[in-house]
């Protein structure tokens, strides 16, 4: 099968911060639309007006203490308006989507970063994305000192995540990675490389999809509501 005939896929980027995926999100994007591929491309939390209103919530800086099921809630309440409002609705008018963050995401930053209740998330997680899972995951992994150099020249410490220790950021980023070394339908890509580099690599994986036989796609959907 060709990648112009394959049906629509949802491919999500993950990795730590200052991995690089809003570029080669935008990269791939490109690519896409030389190809002519209709596509989307959208953000977690985010990608719809009230899901960025929630996401804006989320990430303020405040004085009160925010609860790790509280910002479980408010991304889970997102996601929810992101999938039934534009994901989905995208997906069946035929166009790829490109999202920046999702589930994975969640578990590293919420369960592992946070401590939030595993049973909580997977309860969450079952009730809201059911069998809605990326065709592929691309994670970008970049080394430590990469990750700490992009976000100080990035970030501006503005909203309340940017805050958190390089301990923290290093355990979110570890737990990306093992998921993407172990779950089916994840690649991974040295995001160490160049931009152009980079691209090349994630490319190769999008491509690879075309690969996939009509049973292969088939059990992706069963396979996939074990992630993560
Ligand atoms: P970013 O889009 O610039 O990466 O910012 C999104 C921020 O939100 C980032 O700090 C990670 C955080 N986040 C969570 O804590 N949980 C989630 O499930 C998602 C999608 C993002």
């Amino acid at each position: 099968m060709s990648l112009t005939s394959l049906p629509p896929q949802f491919i999500v980027f993950e990795g730590g911060d200052g991995a690089g995926k809003s570029t080669q999100l935008k990269l791939l994007s490109e690519k896409l639309t030389e190809l002519g591929i209709d596509h989307i491309t959208t953000r977690e939390p985010g990608g719809t007006p009230m899901a960025e209103e929630i996401r804006d919530v989320m990430l303020k800086k405040r004085d009160e203490p925010v609860a790790g099921n509280t910002e479980l809630l408010l991304i889970f309440a997102a996601r929810q308006q992101h999938l039934d409002n534009r994901i989905l609705p995208a997906l069946a008018e035929g166009r790829w989507v490109l999202c920046d963050r999702f589930i994975e995401t969640t578990y590293a930053y919420q369960c592992v970063g946070r401590g939030v209740n595993e049973g909580f998330f997977f309860d969450m997680m079952v009730n809201v994305v059911g069998d809605h899972s990326p065709h592929l995951t691309v994670y970008l992994d970049v080394d430590d000192e990469v990750s700490v150099q992009r976000r100080a020249a990035r970030k501006d410490g503005s909203d309340r995540i940017d805050d958190e220790t390089q301990e923290f950021f290093t355990k979110i980023n570890d737990t990306l990675r093992g998921f993407a070394l172990n779950l089916p339908h994840h690649a991974t890509v040295d995001g160490n490389q160049t931009e152009e580099a980079v691209a090349n690599d994630v490319f190769a994986f999008v491509e690879d999809l075309a690969n996939k036989t009509d049973s292969d796609l088939d059990s992706m959907a069963d396979t996939q509501t074990a992630s993560p």
